[in-house]
């Protein structure tokens, strides 16, 4: 079995693709066989994930890069209504199953040295009527790295987030903080400071807005040897 995580945010639209691309393109030119999960995606009219296409895209290989992982494996389900999952499912009456996730996780994991699933939404989003996505991350065991969009109102996102995954005893390998989004420098530079003090958690990493992700190799590098001390 290889190692796995989950790149989780503190919001939606905060990062979490980018981060996992830049992650994947990272390992890969690295040597090591690394793949990226996208449990749930939902507002993609193609019936498969467009994050996944995405962070595939940027590392350069293709949905059939390795033997026995399908489309099914990369992207167990996906929804073409814009809305949390337990929501585009039940518009779309198409129950998700999440023993099937479970197992197309291990299958997948038990292939690669290192799996990335990229989350969805925050960690409190309800993946079904009844189960939110930080209880599958629970159930799994599996550690996260937590992305915080760098703007006003990251202290907040962030503290609380941090919060409910200690509450779970979910090993948290630290932050990245994404600068891609207009915000006064000198508040992105205090947020730094503050989560990191106030959460009394490692910052593994800060990314800038990026045209072409791969320019930012050397970033990403930094990142995973910090993950990979962790994990
Ligand atoms: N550092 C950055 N540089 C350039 N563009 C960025 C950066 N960070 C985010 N973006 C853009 O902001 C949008 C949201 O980012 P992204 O898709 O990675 O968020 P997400 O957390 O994966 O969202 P979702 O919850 O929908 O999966 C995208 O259009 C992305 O290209
Ligand atoms: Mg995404």
């Amino acid at each position: 079995m290889g190692k796995s995580f989950v790149v989780v945010g503190t919001d939606t639209g905060v990062g979490k693709t980018i981060v996992s691309a830049g992650l994947l393109f990272s390992y890969r030119v690295a040597g090591m066989e690394a793949g990226i999960q996208k449990w749930i995606s939902t507002g993609d009219i193609s019936g498969f994930s467009q994050d996944v296409d995405f962070i595939l895209n940027v590392a350069g290989i293709s949905r059939n890069f390795f033997p026995g992982i399908s489309d099914r494996h990369l992207n167990p389900f996906s929804f073409i209504y814009p809305a949390s999952p337990h929501y585009s499912s039940k518009m779309h009456r198409k129950r998700i199953d999440l023993s099937e996730i479970k197992s197309l996780f291990q299958e997948y994991a038990s292939l690669m040295d290192i799996l990335i699933v990229e989350g969805v939404g925050g960690v409190l989003v309800p993946l079904t009527q009844k189960v939110l996505l930080i209880d599958v991350i629970k159930d799994l065991d599996l550690p996260v790295l937590l992305v915080v969009k760098n703007t006003l109102g990251a202290i907040n996102h962030s503290l609380l987030t941090i919060h409910v995954l200690r509450s779970r005893d979910i090993k948290i390998l630290g932050l990245v903080f994404n600068d891609g989004f207009s915000c006064s420098i000198d508040i992105k530079k205090d947020n730094i400071k503050t989560i990191s003090r106030l959460g009394k958690i490692t910052v593994l990493g800060q990314i800038p807005f990026m045209e072409d992700i791969r320019d930012y190799k050397v970033v990403f590098d930094g990142i995973r040897k910090g993950i990979d001390q962790r994990l």
